[in-house]
């Protein structure tokens, strides 16, 4: 069962489906799912105390000046779910709203890992009035090491103007004393995993991509604020470390919390 921040009641409205408490560290964080706000959650866990951050926050995807999410034409996601946003967040906030609201998530990440840490954070970038937006108004003055490329299989997003977009970018954060696995380096920059198709998840990761960055560190404590269908856990788990998830809607929280049952119940089988 998940830990909720608020109450939470199954669909017939007759029983309470999760532990409502307000989580304390490390005891309702460590390899637990938390349904709640993303900074609110976070500033719960004191400095320093989570090795790796690997996140895909909402895009904004659904304010767009067109050829989007807005029009139901498609944009990032074939999954029509997406259009009408995410279960319990409607993906449309004005701009710059949403570049605060990124910025204060990246503030309390910043603030959670310590001196050997770093931040994996997926974004898009997108044209908007014909100029492309490369989100560097949510990532300046963070401390940019890298750009990873990830290049998708296929694309949305048929326009005249611009060649059809494939990839996705991955900000590489890093504090100083962050270094990869040995080996790691070799893979480069520009990686290509086919997108995730078999999840009823909206913009669900592929695990073979979490696979990758979290093979990629020794960090042993892995934190998603917005977990969404649990990828990053289960990737975690493949690799016997750590997690922490936080997500806001409630049926994301149990879809994770399902999908991380039966992977466990796999490896408990091997
Ligand atoms: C791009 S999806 C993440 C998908 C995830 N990487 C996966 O593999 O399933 C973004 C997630 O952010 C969640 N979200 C939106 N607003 C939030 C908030 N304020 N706090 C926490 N989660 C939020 C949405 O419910 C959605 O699941």
């Amino acid at each position: 069962m998940y830990i909720a921040t608020k109450s939470i009641i199954d669909k017939d409205k007759t029983k309470v489906v999760a532990d409502v408490i307000m989580p304390k560290f490390p005891q309702d964080f460590l390899n637990k799912i938390i349904c709640g706000d993303a900074v609110e959650i976070m500033k719960q866990i004191p400095d320093g105390r989570v090795d790796l951050i690997i996140t895909s926050p909402p895009y904004n995807l659904k304010n767009s000046t067109g050829n989007g999410m807005k029009d139901g034409r498609g944009g990032k996601w074939a999954n029509a779910a997406l259009q009408n946003g995410y279960s319990h967040h409607n993906d449309s906030m004005p701009h710059e709203e949403y570049v605060k609201w990124q910025r204060d998530c990246l503030k309390e990440m910043m603030r959670l890992i310590p001196e050997e840490g770093a931040i994996f954070y997926n974004h898009k970038w997108r044209v908007q009035d014909g100029l492309l937006q490369d989100r560097q108004d949510i990532i300046g003055s963070f401390p940019l090491r890298q750009i990873i490329i990830w290049k998708r299989k296929g694309g949305l997003n048929f326009n005249p103007g611009y060649f059809l977009p494939t990839y996705e970018v991955i900000y590489l954060i890093a504090k100083p004393k962050f270094k990869l696995a040995p080996k790691a380096n070799a893979y480069g920059d520009v990686w290509e995993f086919t997108q995730e198709m078999r999840n009823e998840h909206p913009a669900a990761f592929p695990v073979s991509l979490i696979d990758r960055i979290i093979s990629s560190t020794n960090s042993k404590i892995i934190l998603d604020p917005f977990m969404g269908s649990g990828t990053t856990a289960i990737s975690a788990i493949n690799f016997k470390r750590d997690y922490i998830g936080i997500d806001i809607s409630p049926e994301y929280c149990e879809m994770a919390e399902n999908r991380i049952k039966q992977r466990q119940s796999k490896m408990t089988l091997w």
